[in-house]
């Protein structure tokens, strides 16, 4: 299966992307930084995102900000942007990492 994982340079993306490569699937990580067989995009501008998810079977959203200044723009626009580049690319699914307690 063909794997993006936004946030995959995270603690939680560096803990489940080699697990996902050791089960066999094509996995790419997603950061605002090139880095080899990274996608680059940016949810809060939306730049690269239709390329990142393009071709992707299941998009891992862990991209996450843990700064009152920007949070709203990753977790809620981003998260909505991400959502929409996913549609329109045809991702069959997307698997969001909520937080105990989140309202
Ligand atoms: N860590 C935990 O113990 C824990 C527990 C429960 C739930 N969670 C949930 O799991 C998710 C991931 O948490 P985490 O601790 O792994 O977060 P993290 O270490 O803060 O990593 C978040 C990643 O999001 C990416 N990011 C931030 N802004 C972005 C933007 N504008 N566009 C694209 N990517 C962006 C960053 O990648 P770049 O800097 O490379 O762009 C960063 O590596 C969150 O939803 C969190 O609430 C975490």
């Amino acid at each position: 299966m063909r794997v993006l994982v936004t946030g995959g340079t995270g603690t939680l993306g560096r803990a489940l992307v080699p697990l996902l490569v050791e089960a066999g699937h094509d996995t790419t990580v997603m950061s605002r930084r090139p880095g080899p067989g990274d996608a680059v995009a940016d949810l809060v501008t939306g730049d690269g995102l239709a390329a990142a998810v393009a071709g992707a079977d299941t998009v891992v959203h862990l991209a996450s900000s843990p700064y009152r200044r920007t949070m709203a723009e990753v977790e809620i626009g981003g998260t909505g942007r991400l959502l929409a580049a996913a549609a329109g690319a045809g991702v069959g699914h997307l698997i969001y990492v909520s937080i105990v307690a989140v309202a």
